[in-house]
């Protein structure tokens, strides 16, 4: 697939097949998040790339976090609501999910650098998946119970997860892609 075919086709993908992902295409999906730029070539991610039962407890993790979704209620409305609790709490039947690692900082400058630099290594994956015909859909909504999702997967006190990854085949179910602007630019001369 060309470059701009995947960028035009990459969508967050919200259900998925129970399929299991062959190993080789998640090893594909992790080199090209390893090929992103990153700020003075630090590579500040590590990925934890959870299948079977250790995707288990990550749902289990999610699953918690959905008490925070209450906070949002009265901007979202029940319906919406609704629709949030079961797809954190399922992340759409996903059976990979990539939790994605930084290390942890107090510096302002050295968290905006890293951060961006994981930014981009993050839509390496989501293209790269798109790429071989998977779906992805990245997730900051981790944050509400990073420490627990931390703990079951033994990642080091020296750092923080920043977003986690579902991935799997797209199943039918897929709704109508959001639009995106294409006024976002000023060319000067
Ligand atoms: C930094 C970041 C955080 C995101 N966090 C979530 C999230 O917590 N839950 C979710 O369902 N989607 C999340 N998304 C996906 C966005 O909702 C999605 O990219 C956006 O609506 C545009 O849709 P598209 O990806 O299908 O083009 C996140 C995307 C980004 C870039």
């Amino acid at each position: 697939m060309d470059v701009f075919e995947t960028f035009e086709r990459r969508h967050s993908v919200r259900s998925f097949r129970p399929d299991p992902v062959p190993t080789e295409m998640l090893e594909r999906i992790i080199r090209a998040a390893s090929l992103a730029p990153s700020a003075m070539n630090e590579q500040p991610w590590r990925f934890y790339v959870t299948t079977g039962e250790t995707r288990r407890r990550v749902g289990e993790a999610m699953a918690h976090g959905t008490t925070h979704l209450e906070e949002f209620i009265d901007v979202m409305g029940p319906e919406l609501h609704a629709q949030a609790v079961q797809w954190y709490s399922e992340l759409g039947n996903a059976p990979v999910v990539i939790v994605c690692t930084m290390p942890k900082t107090e510096d302002e400058f050295w968290r905006l650098n890293t951060h961006l630099s994981i930014g981009a290594a993050i839509e390496n994956t989501l293209l790269a998946a798109t790429g071989q015909g998977l779906g992805a859909c990245n997730i900051t909504f981790s944050l509400y119970v990073r420490d627990e999702l931390a703990k079951t997967l033994d990642i080091p006190e020296d750092r923080t997860i920043v977003a986690i990854v579902a991935v799997g085949y797209p199943d039918e179910a897929q709704p109508e892609p959001p639009a995106h602007r294409s006024d976002v630019a000023v060319f000067l001369d």
